[in-house]
């Protein structure tokens, strides 16, 4: 893979996130910090004031050089590359969604050329496409969250390939089975360890793969380059559930989100402004 896929977020993104995760209206977040309401809905709407942007950082709890840093369009991870050797491989595959992309992704051990797939895209028809050419049987298929656009091609997929699929216990959905995190599952020389990181989605969870030439994290939305997925469920839950699960991982796993460029554990650690 060689193309830099944008952030999903944008500073904007963020801290439309923030405010509302924290539960403020616009004008309780002007009053905490001493501006008037315009200039809230300015930055929201995307229009940069670096005075105001860093006036709203604390009350929002971000970190400020970070949320800085990003609306100057400084960071971004670059282009990471997914492990691929003689023992296995993981790989991207990229479809639409409305106006935006989603990622699902596929392991493979091979030795015993079996596959897991984590997540389903809008279409699965690439991924499909790959296990055919390269003679792989898929096995499993591991959902980070049952949200439409990771799970849309489900049916198709179990039904072309045989594979069981997963879900989370705290969600359901019709062709798949539960788990509780924790569970480990194996797939050839591949070991795959399940992890709560629930918030954005009830039951999410986010697969960590050993076995390959790096360790690698398919995390769904819990976390984004730069930023995290929508805290539909819980905030607290986002934050804290990302920095029990992922944080605590190796510093070079490398984390494969459901939108957006991949990323690593140090690089999020050091320019994620929801993780000061
Ligand atoms: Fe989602």
């Amino acid at each position: 893979m060689t193309t830099r896929i944008p952030l999903e977020d944008s500073w904007s993104d963020v801290i439309r996130k923030a405010r509302r995760g924290l539960g403020l209206s616009e004008a309780d977040l002007a009053r905490q910090c001493g501006l008037q309401v315009e200039p809230i809905l300015s930055l929201e709407r995307g229009s940069l004031d670096p005075e105001s942007l860093a006036k709203i950082a604390l009350p929002l709890k971000l970190q400020p050089a970070r949320l800085l840093a990003m609306s100057r369009g400084e960071y971004h991870p670059g282009v990471l590359q997914l492990p691929v050797s003689g023992v296995g491989g993981v790989d991207m595959f990229t479809s639409p969604w409305n106006d935006f992309e989603v990622h699902s992704y596929l392991a493979w051990d091979a030795r015993t050329s079996v596959a897991v797939a984590f997540d389903t895209g809008s279409d699965a028809s690439e991924l499909l496409q790959f296990l055919k050419k390269n003679g792989l049987k898929l096995e499993l298929i591991l959902l980070t969250h049952g949200h439409g656009d990771h799970v849309f091609e489900l049916d198709r997929m179990v039904e072309a390939t045989g594979a069981k699929a997963w879900i989370g216990n705290r969600e359901h959905l019709d062709g798949t089975e539960n788990f509780a995190a924790g569970k480990e599952f194996t797939l050839g020389s591949l070991r795959i360890e399940t992890r709560s990181t629930w918030g954005h989605a009830s039951g999410g969870i986010s697969y960590v793969i050993y076995g390959l030439e790096r360790t690698v994290a398919i995390v769904g939305d819990a976390l984004f380059a730069g930023s995290m997925g929508g805290p539909m469920i819980s905030y607290e839950a986002c934050l804290a559930t990302n920095r029990k699960e992922i944080f605590t991982l190796p510093p070079d796993t490398l984390l494969c989100p459901g939108h957006g460029p991949l990323t690593t554990v140090a690089l999020e650690a050091a320019h994620n402004p929801f993780f000061p």
